[in-house]
């Protein structure tokens, strides 16, 4: 029931006959403590389905798949490929964030308003790693095993294919997007083992940042599912 409703219990009360005052209160300290329990218990509600599905979709998340960005400047785009991350069960995303546009930690980013209305609350169940430079994030993901590959509208690097191409089955993949005006940068591109590029037939030189990570990822993480299938169904 909502507080709304409150007068006109009120006016109810009153016809019945409660004109006492401490009846009043009694009654009204009742109405607001059963309000505040259903509230609860819907909020209780909501949460154990979030996370019933949480549990359901943990078999198709792509283990050991990240994401990085390299040094985004638009929160709205931040929280978007947050959501494409999310919605195609992508492990972790990491952010290179040199103008420092971040709160400090998951935790906090978490609360940040900008990338909790963009990426539509997936921030909440997304883990969210950020880093200080581009060397920092490269050293990270080298000392944990990662094979990386960026992407990009243009040639970079020695190899480089079209997204269907690829194979993306590597046991550790980290896939790089660049800066939304200038792309992916050099030191990257030098770290990487090949550069991904997708198609375009337009006038327009690149693709916007977040779409391109919901086409390069759909891919992506289409092959790690169906490879990730086939090592269960040997297993058996
Ligand atoms: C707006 S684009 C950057 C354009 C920039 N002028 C450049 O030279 O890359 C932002 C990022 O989206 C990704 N991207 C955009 N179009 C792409 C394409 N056709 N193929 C692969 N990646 C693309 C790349 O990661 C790129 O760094």
């Amino acid at each position: 029931m909502h507080r709304k409703n409150y007068c006109k219990e009120h006016e109810e009360l009153l016809k019945k006959g409660v004109t006492d005052f401490k009846d009043f209160l009694a009654n009204t300290f009742q109405y607001f403590s059963n309000e505040n329990e259903t509230m609860t218990k819907e909020n209780e509600r909501e949460k154990s389905s979030l996370r019933k599905r949480a549990d359901r979709i943990k078999e198709f998340r792509c283990k050991n798949l990240i994401v990085v960005l390299e040094d985004p400047k638009d929160p709205s785009n931040i929280g978007t490929v947050i959501r494409n991350v999310n919605a195609l069960g992508v492990d972790k995303i990491y952010i290179v964030d040199s103008r420092n546009l971040l709160a400090k930690d998951w935790i906090e980013i978490k609360e940040q308003k900008s990338i909790l209305a963009s990426s539509v609350s997936a921030v909440k169940w997304t883990f969210v790693k950020k880093f200080k430079s581009t060397e920092e994030c490269i050293i990270h993901l080298e000392n944990n095993k990662f094979t990386s590959f960026v992407t990009s509208p243009h040639v970079k690097g020695k190899t480089n294919f079209i997204l269907h191409k690829g194979d993306y089955t590597q046991k550790r993949l980290a896939v790089w997007f660049g800066k939304e005006s200038i792309g992916i940068s050099d030191l990257a591109v030098k770290h990487s083992e090949a550069c991904i590029n997708i198609e375009m037939f337009g006038i327009v030189e690149s693709f916007n940042l977040a779409t391109s990570t919901g086409i390069v990822l759909y891919e992506v993480t289409k092959q790690r599912r169906e490879f990730q299938n086939r090592k269960k169904v040997i297993k058996q």
